[in-house]
């Protein structure tokens, strides 16, 4: 919900919020429905279920609607027969008469995030004010890297530890971006002993010859700017010697947050006398090549990045992550801390990034399936949607434009999974986020990574494969058989439960005060812009395991969670014929995150990502798996 007054910034144009219309053509119909839940939900933030009702049961009626002769991605076989079912909203809010747990309607309350202000003498930081909250970035461009010797000062090298997904990645961009800008930086690979990946880093040009290859502890102890792309278990097992060869005063740069939650849940912080900066690019490493080079066209275009300092020692944090930041190619940096970045970042890849997006496609795929569709027309309405067309559309337009799109029929379908989803979906992310806000998560990926190895006597068990099942295999031939640049049906069903689980996270992350840059980068634009198109390019495995260690255990653990609830709670709520929940469907539609994604999107480079056939980015191991 936001104040009265608030403004968005739509280029250099504050628009009152009052009057603020997305430009998703919004119909009039929805846009007063909105005005009115605006005003109507301001009374029910975190209403309980045994509350007196509230005004907003005004607004939720007239949004009911009666849902008779609908399919809602198939009832099951046991429910042949769909009953009529009818908004049924008591008007307090609570979504009583839901088959599923939820006991609140919240209209998101924007709980302000601690200030993210920072100040930068090479670069130039810009404003941006997104669903009312003043938030600052630094814009990227090619015609940026003539500052990376400015903002670079005191550094001769720059070692970049591990190749993995962002090793040979940000390697390669920050080598291109230095040539570029005529400096004379040395950008130098470090790798453990006996590493797979000497060969792979020689191919891409890094030698021991020219001095650009070479052991990891040497590299670290002559390298002014440190950049730690080992997995995060492998950082929580070395960190000792690895600080214990960084020379003084230089800078330690991760891209993750995590070796300062496992150091935390010691007790322990960085050494003093080093710097520590991250940058995060909000999307996997072959995005972060790949963009960069469709960006060699276009002044620029590459995956989003947050940057935070956590430690400065001699004031050249701030510039130094900035111009490693552009370096990469990122079309806006935005400000963090590195403590909401682990947590917002492990928390995403197991929600809507990674791990629900897979667990939600099981569910879906079984459920049309065994309910008569035909096993390509199922995948086609699974993952091709969610891949191919909603990621479009939210990626250009915005969620509610996937709603927009929708025939009134269509919508229907949408409401009551969107309305059954929703607090399931936002159930299995609530806990996720706690394990990972309580350091729970970060020890299960330290242990897994510990169980890759044999010991205690018993067998290592490093990650299996996951994209061997039936589906994947239909997936596979749909894909052979796709015409060049289709981007599957919209099925409203499908559509329904996807916007709901990126609601479901939004507000998670929204309570808990993460800035909506964070946010949305975390929820909305990773998935659509940089995971979701390699998903539609080459299936799940190609998505999920060209994330980090991280990540793909994350995505291995939680998405049978996600499947399992959608399954046996949302699923079964429809078939029992739960009511449509119109209040959640009007706090959707009147959502403030809405226009602060158009806001983000004005900062989007012009170019898509195009993934190859012959994509020669990905992690060696997956080549040969690809099809
Ligand atoms: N992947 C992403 O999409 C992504 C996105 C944003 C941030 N990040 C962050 O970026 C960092 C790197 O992640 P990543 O995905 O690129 O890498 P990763 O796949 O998690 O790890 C691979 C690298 O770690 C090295 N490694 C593993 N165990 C090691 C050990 N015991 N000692 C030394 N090296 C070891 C591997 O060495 P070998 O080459 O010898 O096998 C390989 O180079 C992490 O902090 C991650 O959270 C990743």
């Amino acid at each position: 919900m936001y104040a009265s007054g608030a403004q968005l910034q739509l280029g250099n144009n504050p628009v009152s919020l009052d009057t603020w219309k997305p430009s998703q053509s919004v119909s009039r119909a929805v846009f007063l429905l909105v005005k009115a839940s605006q005003m109507a939900a301001a009374a029910t933030s975190f209403t309980s279920s045994l509350s007196a009702p509230t005004p907003s049961s005004k607004a939720a009626k007239a949004a009911a609607r009666t849902l008779a002769g609908l399919n809602f991605g198939f009832l099951s076989s046991t429910s042949k027969q769909l009953r009529a079912l009818k908004a049924t909203s008591n008007g307090n809010g609570s979504g009583v008469g839901s088959a599923i747990g939820a006991r609140m309607v919240s209209m998101p309350a924007i709980k302000p995030p601690a200030s993210l202000d920072f100040e930068t003498s090479v670069f130039q930081k810009e404003k941006v004010s997104l669903a009312g909250h003043d938030e600052y970035i630094v814009r990227g461009g090619r015609d940026l890297f003539k500052l990376l010797p400015d903002a670079f000062k005191g550094i001769k090298q720059i070692g970049v530890i591990g190749w993995g997904s962002q090793g040979p990645a940000q390697a390669q961009n920050l080598r291109d971006s230095l040539a570029e800008a005529k400096s004379d930086i040395v950008v130098k690979i470090g790798l453990r002993k006996g590493s797979r990946s000497f060969a792979e880093a020689r191919a891409a040009g890094f030698t021991e010859e020219n001095g650009t290859l070479g052991d990891i502890y040497e590299t670290v102890s002559g390298s002014d700017l440190v950049l730690l792309l080992i997995s995060d278990a492998a950082q929580a097992d070395n960190y000792e010697k690895l600080f214990s060869h960084m020379k003084p005063n230089s800078i330690l740069g991760l891209s993750h947050g995590f070796l300062l939650g496992h150091l935390q849940s010691m007790g322990l912080d960085f050494p003093k006398n080093i710097s520590v900066i991250a940058v995060c690019p909000k999307g996997m490493g072959p995005s972060v090549r790949r963009l960069y080079v469709q960006g060699k066209e276009v002044n620029g275009a590459g995956i989003n990045s947050s940057f935070a300092v956590h430690q400065d020692v001699d004031g050249r944090a701030t510039d130094v992550a900035l111009g490693w930041s552009v370096a990469l190619g990122s079309p806006f940096t935005f400000a963090t801390t590195l403590e909401q970045e682990y947590k917002s970042d492990i928390f995403g890849e197991r929600g809507i990034l990674l791990g629900a997006v897979h667990g939600i496609v099981e569910s879906l795929f079984r459920r049309y399936t065994e309910n008569g569709m035909t096993e390509d027309l199922a995948y086609k309405n699974t993952v091709e949607c969610i891949t191919g067309t909603i990621s479009k559309i939210i990626s250009t337009q915005g969620m509610l434009a996937v709603y927009n799109s929708l025939s009134e029929e269509g919508r229907k379908e949408f409401e009551a999974a969107y309305s059954a989803s929703y607090y399931p979906c936002m159930e299995i992310l609530y806990e996720c986020y706690e394990d990972v806000a309580t350091g729970s998560e970060i020890r299960s990926v330290v242990l897994a990574g510990r169980r890759f190895y044999e010991k205690d006597g018993l067998p290592a068990f490093p990650m299996g494969k996951i994209d061997q099942t039936r589906m994947w295999k239909v997936g596979e031939r749909v894909r052979s058989a796709r015409p060049a640049g289709d981007l599957g049906p919209l099925y409203p069903f499908t559509a329904g439960v996807y916007v709901a689980l990126m609601m479901a996270q939004i507000e998670i992350l929204r309570k808990k005060g993460h800035s909506y840059s964070e946010i949305i980068n975390e929820s909305v634009i990773e998935s659509v812009d940089s995971l979701n198109p390699f998903m539609h390019a080459r299936g799940v495995s190609f998505m999920v395991d060209n994330c980090s260690t991280t990540a793909r255990l994350g995505s291995r653990k939680w998405a049978p969670r996600f499947d399992y609830i959608l399954t046996q709670q949302a699923l079964v709520a429809i078939d029992n014929g739960a009511p449509i929940n119109s209040d959640l469907i009007s706090n959707f539609l009147a959502d403030p995150v809405h226009g602060a994604i158009e806001v983000c999107a004005q900062l989007r480079p012009t170019v898509d990502i195009s993934v190859p056939a012959d994509a020669d980015f990905v992690r060696p191991e997956l080549r040969q798996s690809s099809n």
